[in-house]
Formats: structure tokens, sequence, C-alpha cells
């Protein structure tokens, strides 16, 4: 690619239409895609945060317009896809990213529920790729991103209408990858780890529906605790996926998941789980995770262990086996062998 890395990350002259972009990940994302020069078209359910956002982007010298949609309304997301290539006479990027999530085990959750998650996760999702990619097919060029969880790399208990609708959402982004390819439009997923965003608050409410903070500091430290980086993410760290996989710099990019997770999904065991350290016999090779989250290996032997990247755990957790681990607190970091 003849490009200087300005110009790779560069969307000028594009139209970018992001759902779910009233608050929180969709605000971070449609707000980097403005920056990098984009026509953003910010669509939500709630038509007053669309415009908020919309408001904001121009503030910072941005240019952006809002639509109002249900995206569980095939003809309503049809129609905001219309809106903007009549506006604008093309449609580069859509980022498939309004959701809702519903917490209850698979023996509790109801059909109401089941379905109403299905509607907004799936196919409010299915509905903007078919939308966005007949006009890209048409124009054979564009960018769809749909945004999927780091949910669909273990199992989560009692987020199960989420986390089997996100699964869902991967695959069609790499179904649509192999079928729009051709048209040189480009089909990726970004399947995010934790973030601090309004989705999440109902973990650290108080009885009357304000947030705790000491609840919230302490949920944000756990969840901080999951990443071998022990950082918690940030809107942006999504919306900087966002970006690249919209811009000229990912044309060779397309069906893939992109994890934006801090490695929190890795099958690892967890810092939070774990001994300070687990020494085996001698001779016998170990894996150990410290108090500060530093994951160490070795053979059971004197001497100091010795601090292995990350990248080399698959093979070491295989000798030996990793132990289930008990219940975890979180409900969202089983210890999973991939094998
Ligand atoms: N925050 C996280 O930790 C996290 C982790 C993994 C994946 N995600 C995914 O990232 C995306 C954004 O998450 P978030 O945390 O910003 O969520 P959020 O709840 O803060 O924002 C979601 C937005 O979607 C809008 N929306 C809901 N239903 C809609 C509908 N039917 N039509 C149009 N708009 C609708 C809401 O009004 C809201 O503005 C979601 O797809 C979510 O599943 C988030």
């Amino acid at each position: 690619m003849d490009a200087t890395i300005s110009e790779a990350f560069d969307l000028t002259d594009r139209v970018a239409v992001v759902t779910g972009a009233g608050r929180g990940l969709g605000r971070a994302i449609a707000s980097r895609l403005a920056e990098a020069g984009a026509e953003v078209v910010c669509a939500d359910l709630a038509g007053d945060t669309a415009e908020e956002t919309a408001r904001l982007i121009v503030a910072a010298g941005g240019s952006a317009w809002a639509h109002s949609v249900d995206v569980t309304d095939r003809e309503a997301v049809d129609g905001m896809v219309a809106a903007a290539v009549d506006r604008h006479g093309h449609l580069d990027v859509i980022v498939n990213n309004a959701a809702i999530i519903v917490d209850s085990t698979v023996l509790d959750t109801t059909e109401e529920d089941l379905d109403r998650v299905m509607a907004v996760n799936y196919k409010g999702v299915f509905f903007g790729c078919q939308a966005a990619g007949r006009v890209m097919r048409d124009q054979g060029s564009g960018s769809i991103i749909n945004l999927a969880s780091g949910a669909i790399d273990i199992p989560t208990p009692g987020l199960i209408c989420y986390s089997a609708a996100k699964v869902a959402v991967a695959q069609l982004s790499r179904t649509l990858a192999v079928e729009l390819g051709p048209f040189q439009v480009r089909v990726n997923a970004i399947a995010p780890g934790w973030i601090d965003t309004p989705m999440n608050e109902r973990h650290v409410l108080r009885p009357d529906g304000t947030i705790d903070p000491d609840k919230k500091r302490d949920y944000v430290a756990m969840r901080s605790k999951m990443s071998p980086l022990g950082l918690p993410g940030e809107p942006d760290d999504i919306a900087f996926a966002a970006l690249y996989l919209a811009s000229p710099a990912a044309r060779f990019v397309t069906g893939i998941v992109m994890r934006p997770n801090g490695g929190s999904t890795m099958p690892i065991c967890h810092p939070s789980r774990s001994r300070p350290f687990r020494r085996e016999g001698p001779g016998q090779a170990f894996l150990a995770v410290s108090r500060n989250g530093r994951v160490l290996s070795g053979r059971g032997s004197p001497g100091r262990p010795r601090t292995r990247s990350p990248m080399t755990l698959r093979w070491i957790c295989s000798v030996p086996p990793p132990r289930r681990m008990p219940h975890c607190p979180t409900k969202s970091c089983w210890n999973m062998p991939r094998r």
C-alpha cells in the first residue's frame, strides 16, 4: 500500500453509520470515526442521545447528524441506510453496535427475553448487514463492522441470550466476508472485553437505582484483574479497533473477529483465583500466577521460576493440564482448556 500513516487512517469523504451511537461504545466509535474525517450518521433508538453525540462531534469540529432507528425493525434499518445514501450518495462504513443485555440462566430464560435479545443483538445486526451490504456490493467497496463480545469465547453463566446472539454475530460476519469479498466489501467483528459503559452499570447499582461508587470501584478492580495487563478497558480501546477496521489501513483484513480485551479470555489460570505460586515436585512443569498478575512457569526445582510471555500459555497449560477452577464469582472467567 502506497500511503503515509495519516493517509492509511484517513476517512475524509467517507460516510459511516454507527448504530447505538447515543452512548457507551457507540458514542466513542462515532466520535473517533468523525475525528478521522468521516461524515457520521449517529443512529440510536433513543433519538435524543443520538442528537447529543452528533452535537458533541460537530462541536469538536467533526461532521455528523442524528437518525432515530429501532434496529429490530427491518424497514427502519433500510430507511436509515437509504437516508445516508440519499444525503451523501454513498455509504462506506457501517458499525452495527446497538445491543441490549439480559441476565438469565438457560433454565430461567423466558421466551420473551430470548426473542427480545435475539431481535436487537442478532436480527438488528443482520438487518444492518443486509441493508448496507446491498449498497456496498453495488458500489464495489465498503467496510462492515459488527460488535460481538468476549462472551463468545467463554461460557458465561447467566448470560446465555446475549452470548448466543454474539456468537451468531461472529459467524454472520465471517460468512458475509466470504460472500461480499469479491465485491471488495470487507466484513469484520470486534469482540470487546469488559468496558465501563452504561450497559454494565447494572452490577453496581444501589437499590434506589443510583450508582454506588464503592461497589463500582471494587467491580472495576475485579474486572481489571481479569486481564493479564491488570487494566480495565476503555471505550476508546474499542473505538480505535473500529477505526482501524474502517480505514484503508485494514484493506487486506476481512473475516476476522478482533479481540480487544486485555487478554482476558485467554485460557489461563486467572490471578484472581490462583494461589500466589504453584510449585510442583522436582522436574515437574508448573504454571503459576503471582499476586501482581505475572505469569510464571518452569520446572519444579530449586531456583527462581521464570517469567513467560502469555503467548506461550496454551502450551504451558498442557503440561500439566489446567485444573477446573471452582465457581468464579464474576461468572465470566471459567478456566476452559481449548483442545
Ligand atoms: N461494554 C462492554 O463491556 C461490552 C463488552 C462486549 C461487547 N459489547 C458490545 O458493544 C456494543 C456497545 O455496548 P455498550 O456497552 O456501549 O452498550 P450501551 O448499553 O451503553 O449502549 C447501547 C446503545 O444501543 C442503543 N440501542 C439499544 N437497543 C436499540 C435498538 N433496538 N435500536 C437502536 N439502538 C438501540 C441504546 O439506546 C444505547 O445507546 C454492544 O453491541 C455490546 O454488546 C460491550
